[in-house]
């Protein structure tokens, strides 16, 4: 008898480098195919190499459209190494019966921690003054340097009350910060009943967005991508801001009306922004806001540390693990799709 393995006969795309053990874990039980470069492939190489593959490990740089997903006729499975899935066509992929995973639970506290450092950054002027000292700009101490915003017993708004939001809202607590929270427009983020909505001094409390925005000296943003939340934050939610608040967004980039925010902080109607996303990445040179001095702008870095980016290759290998034993990856962002296997055009 032979005891050797069967070689795998499943195909995987991994659109970037990533952590060595889950790529291994990986490769024990699929050809891995890993585009070995930290810019992601051209299209056309992405969809002669997505030709033969029964799935891939995607990233949110990826795009997924119709006509992509069409164009991989053995795709199965779209794993996204990220909790968003805006970079994919969800209704296409269901149509099509391919399963897509993505990362949540695994990046809140590491997202959360970045939205609280921006915050910080912001308020307190940390990147401008890094730059100031970095440039030989500092003579003395004097009582006037650098004077920011107290983030300590500040209002903070948190737009968007899922797994972010809420461990947000832990951190602030302990800054003494009185929290507002607002759930976003398609609901799915509507805490559990045992989650205060009454006002009380120390409880974070449901509030409509209007009046958040009107209250908050911070707003932070933590609701998905989606066609309803694109610029949740306009110009008629940006005037209703209270003059001078700062604005936070490690979401994405499009839930913001980015040209209307330039307006808002270079009339003073905003106090400054802390941006992890853009609504195109990266954000290009020109653009207004990269020449704002209370504008701190970060790479979309929201779940990078090496802890969480590892425990978020490993939530997308077992996503696509899960679709080869023809299962729902275990973190399925179209649960609509009821079984795994691609739907033959023809049936559709
Ligand atoms: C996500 O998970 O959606 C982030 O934007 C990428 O870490």
């Amino acid at each position: 008898m032979n005891a050797s393995k069967a070689p795998p006969s499943h195909h995987v795309l991994v659109t970037r480098p990533i952590a060595e053990a889950p790529l291994r874990r990986l490769a024990e039980f699929a050809r891995v195919d890993m585009w070995d470069d930290d810019l992601p492939p051209p299209p056309e190489e992405l969809s002669a190499r997505l030709a033969h593959c029964d799935g891939v490990l995607s990233m949110v740089s990826d795009r997924f459209d119709e006509n992509a997903i069409a164009a991989a006729p053995r795709l199965m499975v779209i794993s996204n190494l990220a909790v968003g899935v805006d970079n994919i066509d969800l209704e296409a992929a269901t149509r099509m019966g391919v399963a897509v995973g993505h990362t949540p639970g695994v990046l809140s506290e590491t997202t959360a921690d970045l939205a609280f450092a921006l915050m910080l950054a912001v308020a307190r002027r940390v990147a401008e003054s890094d730059r100031f000292v970095h440039a030989g700009r500092w003579k003395v101490w004097t009582p006037r340097l650098m004077l920011g915003r107290d983030v300590w017993g500040a209002t903070l708004g948190i737009i968007g009350f899922g797994a972010i939001g809420q461990a947000v809202a832990r951190r602030a607590a302990g800054f003494g910060m009185r929290v507002l929270y607002a759930a976003h427009r398609n609901n799915s983020e509507v805490p559990h009943s045992d989650s205060p909505s009454e006002e009380n001094g120390s409880q974070p409390q449901l509030t409509e967005l209007m009046k958040l925005l009107r209250e908050s000296d911070f707003v932070s943003l933590h609701v998905p991508l989606t066609p309803a939340n694109r610029h949740l934050i306009g110009g008629k939610e940006l005037a209703a801001m209270k003059r001078g608040a700062i604005l936070i967004n490690t979401a994405r980039g499009a839930i913001v009306d980015q040209a209307e925010l330039a307006v808002a902080l270079s009339t003073g109607r905003l106090g400054g922004a802390g941006l992890d996303v853009s609504e195109t990445e990266p954000i290009s040179i020109d653009d207004p806001l990269m020449h704002m001095a209370n504008v701190v702008i970060t790479p979309h870095i929201g779940s990078a540390s090496h802890a969480t980016r590892m425990r978020m290759a490993e939530l997308a290998v077992d996503n696509l693990l899960e679709v080869f034993a023809g299962r729902l990856p275990r973190h399925c962002a179209n649960p609509a799709l009821k079984s795994v296997g691609r739907v033959d055009p023809g049936s559709v």
